[in-house]
């Protein structure tokens, strides 16, 4: 039976950037919020550190630019950083005024106060007197967090709201296979997405008058991540597929530390405890990142993460070890509770000996091109969140400037989509998925080898050092992956895990043609063949075939 659903507005994910775009247009349009799996699954509510934002007297948005700047290492576009910086109090405002319950001054003691005048009255000042922490490439205290667990606290307050409003509706377990766009135009047009519905296992039509990708980033590509298991790129690659230019993809971000443990998978060791005090240790002991850079510890995370990968290869050890042990254990405990409990767990008493870590694959930079509404090459089609390039983050992301993105860019479609609701007409209802040439595949085994070999390929080769002979292989592998997925796919009907694996192995493509493209190496980008930066910093600018200019 086909099924085709109708909204206003359809929003893909529902992590930081889907849960602000629905809620800032709640009222004023009929939503679909989709999510493939649980609501609250995505990198969002992982999030550990916080949020970036001027919020201190003694800080400025000039100085939270010119971090944001050096950190990106020359590639940031000034203007989307200036934007999104001058933007960051009012999108705090706004998630304090969602009821994001952020950590206060008084519960944690030993730090700066910052008092936040947001427009929910009954706040008084000494209530909003928020604690700010630190992180690597920031200049002064700026993250304003809910302890360790500020995705959690952001998720759960947006989700909550979101469940309440009566013109969103949510679809859980809802796969977005691809965009709909109607070329018969004078410029594309996107109409909709073909979504599977896996509790049924059919694949329905949502038609829409606008579609908002924010389904987060690609870093599962890689064998060892950060990420959720969703996070495989898919509003980059349906993007690419549907006629969108990507922007930057080399630049994929290295997490210095996520803890090194056989039943550890992908938990983070926050950036927040360097920038409380935490040394970079080897197994001898030896505080090593001063050896690398003058800002030690608190260097971006490209030049930390390449100094631990360095010295691990240097001594051939499995990991080296963050250590925060001198200082007081209540101070730990009551700033890091959910670290020090995940640890203590494993067997580890971080308020007694140093942390087991390793550089993982955290972030993708380079995304989806959009302008400062979010906007992309296809009308009607928006992107914002870690799908989404607007060049905030140039070659390197200063750490927690992404979920102050996610927030700034989705309030900025919302305005640009509440502007076009009432001129927007609807097309034409798009054509129902054909599923008359396919048959259930009894071979899922594929799906598994071909997912396992690309992320080891794109961990051995496209990783924190790269080589011109090592991208090569990597281009050659992935080439034949694609033909052997393009031809499965062609034959046998859509599950999750067939969606995703296409899409990893479509941004893998992306992300391997744009490293081998940059002649130079910059921020998250190092190549032993071209290991000088240039001086003249430039995008990679991918180009999809079916591009409309
Ligand atoms: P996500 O939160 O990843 O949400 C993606 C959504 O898209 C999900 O709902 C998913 O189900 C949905 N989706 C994806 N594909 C499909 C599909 N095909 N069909 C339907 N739905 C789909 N940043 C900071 O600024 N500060 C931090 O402290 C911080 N800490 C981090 C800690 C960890 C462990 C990680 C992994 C990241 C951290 N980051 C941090 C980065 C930041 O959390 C993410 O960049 C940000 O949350 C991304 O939000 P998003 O809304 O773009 O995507
Ligand atoms: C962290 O807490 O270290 C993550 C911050 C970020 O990715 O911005």
């Amino acid at each position: 039976m086909n099924i085709t659903r109708q909204y206003d507005v359809v929003v893909i994910g529902s992590g930081a950037a889907g849960s602000t775009v629905a809620l800032a247009l709640a009222g004023h349009a009929k939503i679909a919020v989709i999510s493939k799996t649980d609501l609250a699954e995505g990198s969002t509510r992982y999030a550990q550190g916080g949020i970036a934002a001027v919020l201190d007297a003694t800080d400025s948005v000039e100085s939270h630019c010119n971090d944001t700047l050096r950190a990106g290492a020359g590639l940031c576009d000034e203007d989307a950083v200036r934007f999104t910086v001058e933007n960051s109090r009012s999108a705090i405002d706004w998630l304090v005024d969602q009821g994001v319950p952020f950590t206060r001054q008084q519960e944690n003691v030993q730090a700066t106060s910052a008092p936040i005048h947001g427009s929910n009255e009954s706040h008084t000042q000494s209530e909003n007197n928020y604690h700010l922490t630190r992180e690597g490439g920031h200049s002064s205290r700026r993250i304003i967090h809910a302890k360790d667990a500020t995705g959690q606290a952001v998720s759960t307050t947006l989700l909550g709201n979101l469940g309440a409003h009566p013109s969103i509706e949510t679809l859980e377990d809802h796969v977005a296979i691809d965009l709909i766009v109607e070329r018969d135009l004078p410029k594309p047009v996107c109409t909709g997405v073909h979504v599977l519905d896996c509790s049924t296992q059919q694949v329905i039509t949502l038609h829409a008058r606008f579609v908002v990708l924010a389904t987060g980033g690609a870093s599962k590509v890689y064998l060892y991540t950060s990420n959720p298991d969703g996070a495989s790129g898919d509003g980059i690659a349906m993007a690419w597929r549907a006629g969108c230019r990507v922007a930057n993809m080399e630049f994929n971000q290295f997490h210095p530390t996520c803890l090194y443990h056989p039943q550890a998978k992908s938990f983070l060791i926050s950036e927040a405890v360097r920038g409380e005090g935490g040394k970079l240790l080897l197994s001898n002991g030896h505080q090593f990142m001063p050896d690398f850079d003058a800002r030690a510890e608190l260097a971006p995370r490209d030049i930390v993460a390449r100094a631990i990968d360095h010295e691990m290869k240097r001594l051939g050890s499995d990991c080296v070890y963050i250590d925060i042990s001198h200082r007081d254990s209540d101070f730990i405990i009551d700033h890091f509770p959910t670290i020090y409990q995940r640890c203590l767990d494993l067997g580890i008493d971080m308020t007694r000996e140093p942390i087991p870590v390793v550089p993982a694959a955290h972030y993708t930079c380079g995304g989806i091109m959009v302008d400062d509404r979010g906007s992309t090459d296809i009308e009607n089609l928006y992107a914002i969140g870690e799908t989404s390039f607007t060049g905030l983050h140039g070659a390197n992301r200063m750490a927690s400037n992404s979920l102050l993105e996610c927030v700034v860019y989705a309030q900025a479609s919302a305005n640009d989509i509440l502007g076009k609701l009432t001129s927007t007409q609807w097309l034409t209802a798009p054509p129902y998925w054909d599923e008359s040439q396919v048959t259930d595949s009894d071979e899922d085994v594929i799906i598994s080898h071909n997912w396992d070999e690309l992320r080891r390929f794109m961990w051995n080769y496209v990783g924190i050092v790269r080589s011109n002979k090592r991208l090569a292989r990597a281009q050659h592998r992935v080439k034949l992956l694609r033909s052997e997925i393009a031809e499965y796919y062609s034959h046998y009907r859509v599950t999750n895990d067939l969606i995703e694996l296409r899409n990893l192995a479509q941004v893998a493509e992306l992300i391997i043609e744009s490293a081998i493209r940059r002649k130079e190496s910059r921020g998250l980008h190092f190549t032993i063949d071209h290991p000088k930066t240039d001086a003249h910093g430039h995008n990679t600018v991918l180009f999809p075939p079916n591009y409309h200019d």
